[in-house]
């Protein structure tokens, strides 16, 4: 790919990117899945924040869902509303970058009462070789990788 192909490949990958992001927090909760040993483990989260074109999710230090991304960082997510549903593959990398803490705090303040950004109770991760398809009863899916 030449120079302009990857100029354009990364404005794609910025509005689905976008895409994803809206779409999850419009829907408020998702559901993530990680992988334990050769078992499933499904559980809901909430926390979703784009920063410096990632896009974060957190959770705290002491979770199983923590250390089982410690030993398999795939995972997938899966969001729902209005007759439609997003369904994300990706590499979750643990990213403790402190100004996502601070921006993930100020988004959603009664995380204060459990995590603080200047600790690791506080954990973050961000999506990496993702693909994202969104899927609905009465259209094609539309497929976005970031
Ligand atoms: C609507 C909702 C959203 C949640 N969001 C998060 C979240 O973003 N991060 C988190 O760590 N826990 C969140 N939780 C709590 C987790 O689902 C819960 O701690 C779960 O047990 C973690 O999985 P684990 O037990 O496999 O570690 C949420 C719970 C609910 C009901």
């Amino acid at each position: 790919m030449n120079w302009e192909g990857i100029e354009m490949e990364k404005r794609r990958n910025a509005v689905g990117i976008d895409k994803v992001y809206d779409y999850l927090n419009d829907a408020g909760t998702y559901f993530l899945a990680t992988v334990d040993g050769d078992k499933p483990k499904v559980r809901p989260f909430g926390t979703i924040l784009l920063y410096d074109g990632k896009l974060y999710i957190q959770t705290g230090n002491g979770k199983d869902v923590t250390k089982q991304l410690a030993g398999n960082p795939h995972a997938e997510i899966c969001a729902c509303m209005d007759g439609s549903w997003l369904r994300i593959a990706a590499e979750l990398v643990l990213d403790n970058n402190h100004e996502a803490k601070v921006r993930m705090l100020e988004k959603l303040p009664a995380l204060k009462q459990m995590y603080n950004a200047d600790d690791d109770s506080m954990q973050m991760y961000y999506l990496r070789d993702a693909s994202a398809a969104f899927f609905s009863f009465t259209s094609a899916p539309e497929i976005i990788t970031f």
